[in-house]
């Protein structure tokens, strides 16, 4: 049987009384799938992701990762668990009092590796995401566009078993939008699984990938997302 990556079970979870931003949701990832997570603004794709890197806790049901119930992960347990996973926020998380090419190296340095051989290794990713140019800038001064390829570098640069990446074409270009896609597909050909949240139905389209569909605190999959039945849930 296929390794499950992600698993949720009837998870369920309100901000405030009375008003469900998820309900009973269920839902597994393979391992080296690739999703896409859509819906309307404010349909709960971001606070699902949170739920994944554990930046909130406080939701009803069972959520597995790596086959591990995250109620069982406390402590110094929590930083270990998420140097598993790479995140792509929605609003980058970069650290401002690092330069670009510290940020990005920084997971490989949480993983051990030394700063020559860390920041080597950054180099050659801004290389391919543009931005070798701005290697010493502080991440203030870039633009967004830059700022969320620079957030895409340092979660990729691991190779890690999971990616989640919340809108991480949001704020760039169509050339760069598909330039990412491509690394992010090429990460999945080498065993990645990934999550991927975004409104970008045309992207989705050149790309076709299975969809999560939230709406309404409900979950639907569409295999593949392609035209016809995307056009039912716009
Ligand atoms: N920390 C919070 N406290 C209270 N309500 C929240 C919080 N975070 C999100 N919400 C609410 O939960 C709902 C889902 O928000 P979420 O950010 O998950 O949506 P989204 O699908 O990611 O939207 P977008 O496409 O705009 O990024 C929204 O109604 C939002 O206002
Ligand atoms: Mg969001």
């Amino acid at each position: 049987m296929q390794q499950k990556i992600v698993q949720f079970e009837r998870v369920s979870l309100s901000y405030s009384e009375g008003k469900n931003v998820l309900h009973d949701i269920s839902f597994s990832l393979a391992k080296g799938s690739f999703h896409y997570l859509m819906g309307p603004s404010g349909a709960g794709k971001s606070t699902l992701i949170k739920l994944m890197y554990l930046g909130f806790r406080g939701y009803r049901g069972a959520i597995r990762v790596f086959g591990r119930d995250l109620v069982n992960i406390h402590g110094d347990d929590v930083a270990a668990y998420r140097r598993q996973i790479g995140v792509v926020f929605q609003d980058f998380h970069l650290l401002n009092h690092l330069c670009v090419l510290d940020n990005i190296a920084l997971p490989l340095r949480l993983k051990g590796e030394s700063w020559l051989e860390a920041r080597a290794k950054g180099l050659e990713l801004l290389n391919w995401i543009g931005l070798k140019g701005f290697a010493n800038a502080v991440p203030q001064n870039l633009s967004g566009g830059q700022k969320q390829r620079l957030a895409i570098g340092r979660a990729v640069i691991n190779r890690p078993s999971l990616l989640i990446a919340d809108e991480p074409t949001g704020n760039v270009d169509d050339e760069n939008a598909v330039k990412l896609l491509y690394l992010f597909t090429e990460l999945n050909k080498r065993g990645t699984t990934v999550i991927f949240a975004t409104h970008n139905r045309d992207l989705a389209l050149e790309f076709p990938q299975p969809a999560l569909y939230l709406e309404h605190g409900e979950l639907h999959m569409i295999f593949p997302c392609h035209e016809r039945k995307m056009s039912s849930y716009a």
